[in-house]
C-alpha cells in the first residue's frame, strides 16, 4: 500500500510519431520509476492531456499535423505545472531556444544518450515533485491563519453571542412568572379583565424583545458559519465592497471599543477571484489595525477606501492610526512567522498569507508606515473585464463627517 510518503508515481506523457524512438522514450521514463503514456500526435496527446495530470512530456517537435511547439504552447495554458521537454534535431537550436522561450524545461538534441535523457527526465521530476510540496504547504498555512482566524473570531462570536443571550434568559425568567398568575387571573374570568389585557400586552411585548435576540443571536450563528466553511478553490466575480464589509462585520468585536471605521467607498470593478479567501485577506488587515491601535484613550480610526486605480485596477486600503511599525520592520512584514505580537495574539502568518492569496488572484499588496501615526495597507487587483460597480449614493461616507 501506498502512503504519503510513498506516493503514487507521476505520469509522463511520451508524444512522437516514431514508434521506436516513442518506445525508447517510453523505457526510459519507466526506468525512471514514472508511468510512460504514449501519443503518436498532438491531437492524440490533447486528447490525453484533457483528462490526465502530466507531470512532465516528452515532446517531439517535429509533429505530423500540429507542431510540437503549438502543442507545447496549449499544454502550458491547461497543464503549467507539467514540466515539458523538447526532443528537437541536430543543427535546429532555434527551435530549442524558441521552446524555452515558450516554457519549455528543457531541450534535447536527437540522437540523445539513454543516460542524458534519464537525467533530465528526473530533474524534471524532482523539479514537479517540488514545486507540489511547495503548493501543499502554502494551502496548509492558508488553512493554518483560517484556524487562527476562527480561534479570534469564536472569542469575538461568545462575546456577542452573551449580550442578547442573557436578555432572552432574563426575559424567559419573567415569562415564567408571569403567565401562572396570567392563568390564573384568566380562570377567574370577568373580574379582571382590563388589567389582564394590560398584562398580556406585556408579555406580547417581551416575546418581541426574546424574538429580536434570538434573530441576533441567529445571525451572530450564520455569520461565523459562513466563515468557517471550507472556502474551496473557485473563483467567481467579488464585490470588494461587500468582501470588505463582511471583514468589518467579522472584526467588530475587536474594533468596536478602539477605533471607529472610517469608510470612503469610490467606484471600483468588480474583480475575479475566491470570496471566502478575499474575506481572510481583509479580515486579517482589520484584526492587525485593530491590534494596531493603543488602548491610550484618544480618538483612533480604522480606514478602508476603495477605488479605480489610473490603469482601471481595483484598489483598496486599509489604514490604521495605531502604533506604526518601526523601519527595521518593513522588510519582514509579509514573511511567515514573523510576528512581533504574543504568542495567543499572533502567528505571523497573517500579511504572508495576505499577499499569497492576492497573488494568487494576479493581486499585490504593500504597505506604509509612520511610526507613531498609523499603517497603510495597499491592495490592488486586476479588474474583471467591463464589470465596474458604482459607488451608491446611499453610502455614507460615514463616521468621516464626525472628524
Ligand atoms: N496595521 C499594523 N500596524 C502595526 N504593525 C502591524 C500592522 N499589521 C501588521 N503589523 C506588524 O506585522 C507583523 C506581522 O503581521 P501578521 O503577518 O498579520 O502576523 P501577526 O498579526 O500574527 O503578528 C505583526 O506582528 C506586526 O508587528
Ligand atoms: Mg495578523
Amino acid at each position: 500500500m501506498r502512503t504519503s510518503a510513498n506516493p503514487a508515481p507521476e505520469s509522463v506523457l511520451v508524444v512522437d510519431d516514431e514508434p521506436s524512438l516513442r518506445a525508447i522514450m517510453s523505457f526510459i521514463v519507466q526506468r525512471t520509476g514514472a508511468i510512460p503514456v504514449q501519443a503518436p500526435d498532438a491531437t492524440t496527446a490533447r486528447q490525453l492531456a484533457a483528462k490526465h495530470t502530466f507531470a512532465c512530456a516528452l515532446i517531439d517537435k517535429n509533429l505530423p499535423g500540429e507542431n510540437g511547439l503549438d502543442f507545447l504552447k496549449w499544454l502550458r495554458s491547461v497543464q503549467p505545472g507539467c514540466n515539458a521537454l523538447i526532443v528537437t534535431a541536430y543543427g535546429n537550436v532555434d527551435s530549442a531556444v524558441e521552446a524555452l522561450r515558450l516554457g519549455a524545461f528543457d531541450y534535447l538534441l536527437k540522437p540523445f544518450e539513454v543516460d542524458a535523457l534519464a537525467h533530465r527526465i528526473k530533474l524534471a521530476l524532482e523539479q514537479y515533485r517540488m514545486r507540489q510540496e511547495r503548493e501543499r504547504m502554502q494551502a496548509m498555512l492558508i488553512q493554518a491563519d483560517r484556524l487562527a482566524s476562527l480561534g479570534l473570531l469564536a472569542a469575538g462570536v461568545v462575546h456577542e453571542v452573551n449580550t442578547p443571550l442573557a436578555y432572552i434568559l432574563s426575559n424567559l425568567d419573567w415569562l415564567d412568572e408571569e403567565l401562572p398568575s396570567l392563568r390564573k387571573g384568566l380562570e377567574r374570568q370577568g373580574t379582571e379583565q382590563r388589567a389582564i389585557a394590560e398584562r398580556l400586552e406585556a408579555v406580547e411585548s417581551t416575546l418581541r424583545d426574546i424574538r429580536e435576540g434570538a434573530e441576533r443571536v441567529r445571525h451572530i450563528a450564520r455569520d461565523v458559519r459562513a466563515f468557517a466553511r471550507d472556502p474551496g478553490d473557485a473563483s467567481m466575480l467579488v464585490d470588494l465592497r461587500e468582501v470588505l464589509e463582511a471583514a468589518l462585520k467579522m472584526a467588530l468585536v475587536h474594533i468596536r471599543y478602539r477605533a471607529r471605521v472610517v469608510r470612503d467607498y469610490q467606484e471600483v470593478p468588480m474583480v475575479m477571484a475566491n470570496e471566502p479567501r478575499l474575506a481572510q485577506v481583509f479580515l486579517n488587515l482589520v484584526v492587525n489595525a485593530a491590534q494596531a491601535i493603543p488602548e491610550d484613550g484618544a480618538e483612533h480610526e480604522i480606514r478602508v477606501r476603495l477605488w479605480t486605480g489610473p490603469n482601471g485596477e481595483a484598489c483598496a486600503e486599509v489604514g490604521d492610526t495605531g502604533l506604526g511599525i518601526p523601519p527595521e520592520n518593513m522588510a519582514n512584514l509579509f514573511e511567515p512567522f514573523f510576528t512581533t505580537k504574543s504568542e495567543g495574539e499572533g502567528t505571523g502568518l497573517g500579511l504572508f498569507i495576505c499577499k499569497s492569496i492576492l497573488e494568487s488572484f494576479g493581486g499585490t499588496i504593500t504597505a506604509e508606515s509612520r511610526p507613531g501615526e498609523g499603517t497603510t495597507f495597499r491592495l490592488t487587483m486586476p479588474p474583471h473585464a467591463s464589470a465596474s460597480r458604482a459607488a451608491s449614493p446611499l453610502e455614507p461616507v460615514s463616521a468621516a463627517a464626525a472628524s
